[in-house]
C-alpha cells in the first residue's frame, strides 16, 4: 500500500510499504477513505525527530471502511463505516472505566513513562503505524472505532477522530462560567473549533488570538472577537477588553512550538543537528517547549481563573512563573483528549444543520501523494491552509 513515511526533519515521503495484517483477535483493518493532517504532525515534522525512526508511518485522524476483522471485535463487521480515535484504548481497565482513555493501562507505553499508545506518534507512544496510508491496522477494535451512518460525506464525521473531541475537552476543561469570557490562543483547527464549541455552549464572549490573517478572519466570520498578536500586546489588549481583570478562562491551542520564544527555538536547532542517541536525552532534559503561548495564558487569565491546555508540550526544564501562578490562584487542566469520553455529546451536533460548521471546515482536500507539499504548506500556513484532509 501507499503510506506517508517520516525520513527526517521536514522530510516526509509517500512510499510503498507492506499491507498491515490482523495480528490479534481484537484487531481490524480499515481502508482509509479520509485521513487528516494535524498540528501535532507538525511537531513530528520539526522538533520531535529524535523520537522517530526512519520509515515510521504518520497520521492519527482516520476514517474509512472496515476491510477485515479478527475473531474478537464485538459487533464490528466488515463493511462498517467508522471513525477511529487517535488513541488506542482497551475500554475495560481502571483508567478506561474512568473515561481517561489517554491513560489506558492496557496500552500505556510504560517503557517510556507515557500514557496510552497513539497512532503514528513516535516511540514515546508505542511506534504504532499511522493513518496517512491506504490501510490501517486498528488494535483494540472491539472498543475504539466509532460507527457512523451512511449518507453524509466523510467531512461530517472525520473530525470525531481528533479535532472535535480535542476542542470539546479543551472547552470542558476551561470551565467557562455561564456567560463568561474565554480566550483561545491559536486559531488552527483546534483553536478554531474550540471557539465554535465555546460559543455554542453559551460562553458570553470568545476572544481568539493568532497572527495568521486568514485564521483570524475565519474565526471572526463566526462571531469570535479576534486579536492579532503581531499588532498588539496581547496582555494589554485582553485587559482592555475585560475591565482590566483578564478572562475567566484561557484555552491554549498552540503548544510547544509557539512563536515568540527564541531561546528554546535556538536550542531545538542545535539539538536537531545531533545524533539521536545524544539528542534524545538532551531533548528530555532541556525541554522541547517554546512557552510563549502558555506564558501569555498565565498573563491574561483573571485571578482565580482556569487555563485549559490542549496544545501538546514535551520536555520539562523550562522555567514557569510559579509565583504568579500561585498568587493568581490559577487552575490548570491539560492533556490529550479522551476521545470516546465526548463522542456521545458531539454526535447529535453532526446534523444537516451543521451548527459547528464541519461540512466546510477543511480548506484543502488532497491526494495522499501530495502529502510532502501539504506538510510544507501547513507548516508555513501558505495558501490559506487551515485543515487538510487526504483522500487515500
Ligand atoms: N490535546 C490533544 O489531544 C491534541 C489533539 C490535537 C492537537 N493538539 C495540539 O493542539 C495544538 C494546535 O493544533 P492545530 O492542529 O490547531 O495546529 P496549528 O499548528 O495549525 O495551530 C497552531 C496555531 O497557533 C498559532 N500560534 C503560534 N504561536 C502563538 C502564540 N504565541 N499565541 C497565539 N497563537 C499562536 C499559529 O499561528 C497557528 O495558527 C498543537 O500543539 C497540537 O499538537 C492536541
Ligand atoms: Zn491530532
Ligand atoms: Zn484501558
Amino acid at each position: 500500500m501507499r503510506a506517508v513515511t517520516w525520513h527526517g526533519k521536514r522530510d516526509v515521503r509517500v512510499e510503498n510499504v507492506a499491507d498491515p495484517v490482523i495480528e490479534q483477535p481484537t484487531d481490524a483493518i480499515v481502508r482509509m477513505t479520509t485521513t487528516g493532517l494535524c498540528g501535532s504532525d507538525l511537531h513530528l515534522y520539526e522538533v520531535l525527530g529524535p523520537y522517530l525512526t526512519e520509515g515510521d508511518i504518520l497520521g492519527h485522524e482516520p476514517m474509512g471502511v472496515v476491510e477485515a476483522v479478527g475473531s474478537d471485535v464485538g459487533d464490528l463487521a466488515v463493511g462498517d463505516r467508522v471513525v477511529v480515535p487517535f488513541q488506542i484504548a482497551c475500554g475495560d481497565c481502571f483508567m478506561c472505566d474512568r473515561q481517561l482513555y489517554t491513560q489506558c493501562e492496557t496500552t500505556q507505553v510504560r517503557a517510556q513513562g507515557c500514557g496510552a499508545a497513539l497512532f503514528g506518534y513516535t516511540k514515546l507512544y508505542g511506534s504504532v503505524p499511522g493513518a496517512q496510508a491506504e490501510l490501517l491496522r486498528v488494535p483494540h477494535a472491539d472498543f475504539g472505532p466509532i460507527k457512523v451512518p451512511e449518507g453524509p460525506a466523510d467531512d461530517r464525521f472525520v473530525y470525531l477522530s481528533d479535532v472535535l473531541p480535542t476542542a470539546w475537552q479543551a472547552v470542558a476543561y476551561a470551565e467557562v462560567p455561564d456567560g463568561g469570557t474565554v480566550a483561545v490562543l491559536g486559531l488552527g483547527p483546534i483553536g478554531d473549533m474550540a471557539c465554535r464549541i465555546a460559543a455554542h455552549q453559551g460562553a458570553g464572549r470568545v476572544i481568539g488570538i493568532d497572527r495568521v490573517h486568514e485564521r483570524l478572519t475565519r474565526a471572526s466570520a463566526r462571531g469570535t472577537e479576534v486579536i492579532d498578536m503581531d499588532g498588539a500586546d496581547v496582555g494589554d489588549a485582553v485587559r482592555d477588553m475585560t475591565d482590566g481583570r483578564g478572562v475567566d478562562a484561557v484555552i491554549d491551542a498552540v503548544g510547544m512550538e509557539a512563536h515568540g520564544s527564541s531561546i528554546a527555538k535556538l536550542a531545538h536547532q542545535v539539538v536537531s543537528l545531533l545524533p539521536d542517541a545524544v539528542a534524545e536525552p538532551m531533548m528530555d532534559r532541556i525541554g522541547v517547549d517554546r512557552l510563549g503561548a502558555l506564558l501569555t495564558a498565565i498573563d491574561i487569565v483573571r485571578r482565580g481563573g482556569t487555563i485549559s491546555l490542549s496544545g501538546v508540550y514535551g520536555g520539562q526544564a523550562d522555567p514557569l512563573p510559579m509565583m504568579t501562578m500561585f498568587d493568581k490562584q490559577i487552575r490548570l487542566h491539560m492533556g490529550q483528549a479522551n476521545v470516546r469520553r465526548w463522542v456521545d455529546d458531539i454526535l447529535p451536533l453532526l446534523t444537516d444543520e451543521d451548527p459547528l460548521g464541519v461540512d466546510d471546515f477543511a480548506t484543502h482536500r488532497m491526494a495522499l501523494h501530495e502529502a510532502p507539499a501539504a506538510y510544507e504548506s501547513f507548516q508555513h500556513k501558505k495558501d490559506g491552509m487551515v485543515k487538510v484532509l487526504f483522500r487515500p
